[in-house]
């Protein structure tokens, strides 16, 4: 008997992301490298939905600067207020693009995005940086995808140094 499984409704989106919470948590416990611990979270998350394109961007020179991901190429330097990503760094909020061709200055890294949801890593206060998700198909994104992505994002911020490393 398979142990999958599916994801394809509101319900068993919640089990399936409650069991990624309980893989990544084991995953990254006892590694505090932050490229380390993004790359498998990329993975992870790729893997299980099939999302278009995973990754993070992280604050340097006040700028968002692209990391670790797993999709197609992305734009590198993002400034902050700019598309959906620079808007969640300002902000400070996660925001979800149910139609990103509707979201007035959205980046088009890749004309297969249809959808996106942007993460917030905040660490004491400040933006570090993000985790960026998008996917091929339109309101792929929803609160119960951002409740689970922003416990992910806290999984990480409790167990990657990430003011010491950045
Ligand atoms: N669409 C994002 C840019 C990053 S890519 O999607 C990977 C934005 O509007 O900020």
């Amino acid at each position: 008997m398979s142990n999958f499984i599916p994801y394809n409704s509101l319900s068993d989106k919640a089990t399936r992301y409650q069991e990624l919470l309980l893989q990544i948590e084991h995953l990254i416990a006892g590694e505090s490298d932050m490229i380390a611990n993004m790359s498998n979270i990329n993975a992870i998350l790729k893997e299980a939905f099939r999302f278009f394109w995973v990754g993070f961007y992280l604050v340097k020179e006040n700028q968002l600067v692209l990391g670790p991901f797993q999709g197609t190429i992305a734009c590198t330097r993002i400034n902050k207020g700019r598309g959906v990503c620079g808007t969640a760094w300002e902000k400070g909020t996660t925001i979800i693009v149910p139609d990103v061709a509707k979201f007035d200055g959205h980046i088009a890294c890749s004309s297969l995005s249809r959808s996106e949801i942007v993460i917030p890593l905040i660490a004491e206060n400040n933006v570090m940086g993000l985790l960026d998700i998008d996917s091929d198909q339109m309101n792929a994104f929803d609160i119960v995808d951002q409740f689970y992505l922003e416990k992910v994002a806290q999984i990480l911020i409790k167990h990657t140094l990430l003011n010491k490393l950045l």
